[in-house]
């Protein structure tokens, strides 16, 4: 006997929308291309589908410089998938987002990951479960103590979902949805028919909600791992703390590199220089004399640290930072920018700064 036919999924990555909570971050490229411990959130979701399995691709781009996305996935084979391309001209939300690629998902089941999710777990489990079963959609759950800031379930008193509501002042309960969506084409006939929501955008939390109204079958299932929505800053240092804690490394035991450090290629750690992990530096890297690296940062490639103690921080490409004495904490520095100090300078300072800025203390 022969092993029964599965459908293959496929994948659909939003990689729009319009990043304002992660402004000046987000002015110029998107949000989904911040690298979190070196690599841009939305390859975690690229990564996960892959591993799931799930290698036809499309990336729906957004319009704050859609071909940096391009340039960084190509065509897809350096991550070992396919890759689709579909522009979306303006924010007008994430169920609108969807129903473009209708096209490329024809008569196929898919999973639509929103780039700016991380799932600890992956969705190999999940991926099967609705490739096998005969749900029209299938939504991940995960407890949360703000529910409000979400998409929220509803049960009944049996435990069956009833219904699917965004970001409601009072909370039915406190599962809110994780931005990962196995769906059907069954979904753009409810896309069509939505209206845009109070901020103007057509959810696809009402047009999940409006599939269970009209009879589909909505199954739903409990992540387990750590998840996390990206939205601001502090969710992506909360993000880069959480991976680089997980993350595979040697525990090394130096006089100039301890813990669990992952150095690049070409990265060094110059006489009088300290890197403690968790941390991870980037190929050409340089922590110079006088820098103390500290547990939670991720220094991208090419970014140069000198005299300054970091700690709990994001410093991104060929970001150069040279403050003698100045612990620097909780920050996020942008592509290419530059902080100097010349004179003394105050110990504990926090930045959030977009790419290519200069700050001269
Ligand atoms: O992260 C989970 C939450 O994601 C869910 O619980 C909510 O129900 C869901 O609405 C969504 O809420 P957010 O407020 O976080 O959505 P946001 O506007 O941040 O957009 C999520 C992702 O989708 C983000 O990567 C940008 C992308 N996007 C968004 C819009 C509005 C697009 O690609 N196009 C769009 O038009």
């Amino acid at each position: 006997m022969s092993a029964p036919s599965i459908a293959v999924l496929k994948g659909v990555i939003l990689h729009g929308g319009s990043g304002t909570r992660l402004r000046p971050l987000t002015h110029t490229g998107p949000k989904q291309l911040i690298k979190i411990a070196n690599k841009p959130m939305s390859q975690y979701a690229l990564e996960d589908l892959v591993s799931a399995g799930i290698t036809d691709i499309a990336i729906v781009l957004g319009d704050v410089h859609p071909e940096r996305v391009r340039e960084y996935y190509g065509d897809g084979s350096r991550f070992g998938c396919r890759i689709t391309y579909i522009q979306q001209e303006r924010p007008l939300g994430i169920a609108h987002a969807i129903s473009l690629a209708r096209d490329f998902v024809g008569d196929d089941k898919f999973v639509v990951y929103l780039g700016d999710n991380i799932l600890e777990g992956g969705i190999a489990e999940y991926a099967r479960k609705f490739e096998e079963g005969d749900a029209d959609a299938m939504v991940l759950l995960a407890e949360s103590d703000h529910p409000r800031d979400f998409g929220v379930a509803e049960f009944d008193e049996s435990g069956r979902l009833v219904g699917l509501v965004e970001k409601p002042r009072v909370p039915p309960s406190n599962y809110v949805l994780v931005g990962i969506y196995f769906l059907t084409p069954s979904i753009f006939g409810e896309i069509a028919r939505l209206k845009p929501s109070w901020r103007g955008e057509l959810e696809i939390t009402d047009a999940l909600r409006d599939l269970l109204r009209d009879g589909g079958r909505v199954g739903h299932a409990f992540v387990r791992g750590w998840w996390k929505d990206t939205g601001t800053p502090e969710d992506l240092l909360l993000a880069n703390q959480r991976i680089l804690d997980r993350m595979e490394a040697d525990f090394l035991d130096g006089r100039s590199v301890s813990g669990r450090v992952r150095l690049g290629k070409g990265a060094v750690v110059e006489e009088g220089a300290r890197v403690v992990g968790p941390a991870v530096i980037g190929d050409g890297a340089v922590i110079g004399d006088g820098a103390f690296v500290g547990p939670y940062t991720s220094v991208a490639d090419g970014a140069v640290i000198r005299g300054a103690e970091v700690e709990n921080s994001i410093i991104l490409d060929g970001a150069v930072l040279e403050l003698r004495g100045a612990r620097v904490v909780d920050s996020i520095i942008g592509a290419g920018s530059r902080v100097r100090a010349g004179g003394s300078v105050p110990r504990g300072i926090r930045l959030i700064l977009g790419e290519n800025s200069r700050i001269e203390l």
